[in-house]
């Protein structure tokens, strides 16, 4: 081969050897082999090389152009493998990593205990009954033995929406619905919404009730307290101590409170460290629910006959039942949604 050829090809093999990007290689083979490029130039004058040295000179010039096309594609091939490898070593996937999940949603903790709740009082047969979150004055009030002027409409606060319309202080006025359009025996429970002027780290706004009642020939206040002490052994421990408490409400006559033995000092009224128990105020018990005989002059007020039935009500709030059976401190915390918050409950 003659010496400019040789040193031509010396040329582009030290060049291609020292690239380092497919892009560079590719601007080599243009620059040698494309439409402008040293060696299709040299190939276009052969038409001017005497006829006698022509074909010597064309087959040295194809011999260049196979060995730099050549070298070219072992230029590429070494190129993609390096990067190949580069990758496998840079890149390298951790498959002991654990996988990005489906996030599964889950039961709002107050959904669970009210689920919960309406579980044992359906296993006894009750069913769930439902009324609107805006009442009127007479179902809220009036025909559950509250008039205008009574003071037990204080310890209500009450949000009105127009003058004889206001959001539900409490469930117990789906009795008087359910009552207005259905005759006895009833057993029925209510959980639902409530609204009251009130807010800090133990009420709420807006929080949840669930009313019930039983209506019937017959009904005692022994069955009040057989059913309610059954409910809250299902729902807190088996061996729950339950007490009945002489209270007042304007709906119910006797009416009592029920309390359950604080949850959290176990009923001791003090920590180990002796100190007061916060929850129960060192009494060592916790109230859970009203109750009482429903008042004859509810039953006026729906038209059934107080001489021939009887029954008897109550209500709880859902929160106070959570956060006691979750130990949560602060009823805010199950209406902001944090999501750190709503992961401690389990799901299913
Ligand atoms: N409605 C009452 C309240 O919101 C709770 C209640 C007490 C309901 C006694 C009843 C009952 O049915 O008999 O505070």
């Amino acid at each position: 081969m003659n010496e400019s050829l040789e040193r031509l090809k010396e040329e582009v093999a030290g060049r291609l050897s020292r690239s380092v990007s497919e892009a560079e290689v590719e601007q080599l083979r243009v620059e040698y082999l494309g439409r402008k490029g040293t060696v299709t130039g040299l190939l276009r004058g052969l038409k001017d090389v005497a006829p006698e040295e022509r074909p010597q000179r064309g087959e040295e010039l194809n011999r260049l152009r196979a060995f730099i096309e050549e070298r070219i594609a072992g230029c590429l091939e070494s190129l993609k493998a390096e990067k190949r490898s580069k990758a496998l070593t840079e890149e390298r996937v951790d498959i002991t990593l654990p996988g990005s999940r489906r996030e599964r949603g889950r039961v709002h903790p107050l959904t669970m205990v009210v689920d919960e709740i309406v579980d044992v009082f359906s296993a006894m047969g009750f069913e769930i009954a439902r009324g609107p979150d805006i009442e009127d004055d007479y179902h809220n009030f009036e025909a559950l033995n509250m008039p205008k002027d009574h003071p037990a409409r204080d310890m209500q606060d009450t949000f009105f929406v127009a003058a004889e319309r206001l959001l539900r202080t409490h469930t117990s006025p789906v009795q008087i619905h359910v009552m207005e359009s259905r005759k006895p025996p009833l057993q029925i429970i209510v959980p639902g919404a409530v609204y009251r002027h009130d807010d800090d780290a133990t009420h709420s706004p807006m929080f949840h009730q669930v009313e019930g009642f039983m209506v019937d020939r017959g009904i005692a206040f022994t069955d009040l307290k057989g059913v309610l002490t059954h409910v809250l052994r299902q729902i807190f421990s088996a061996d729950a101590r339950v007490r009945f408490r002489p209270s007042f409400f304007p709906f119910t006559e006797p009416s009592a409170e029920v309390d359950i033995g604080c949850v959290i000092c176990d009923g001791k009224g003090a920590l180990r460290d002796s100190h007061a128990c916060r929850v129960c105020k060192g009494t060592g018990w916790l109230e859970i629910l009203g109750s009482g005989m429903i008042d004859p002059e509810v039953f006026r007020f729906v038209g059934y006959d107080a001489e021939k039935f009887s029954g008897f009500a109550f209500g709880m709030g859902v929160e106070r039942i959570a956060m006691l059976k979750y130990g949560v401190e602060d009823i805010r915390l199950f209406f902001q949604n944090d999501l750190r918050f709503l992961r401690q409950f389990p799901s299913f």
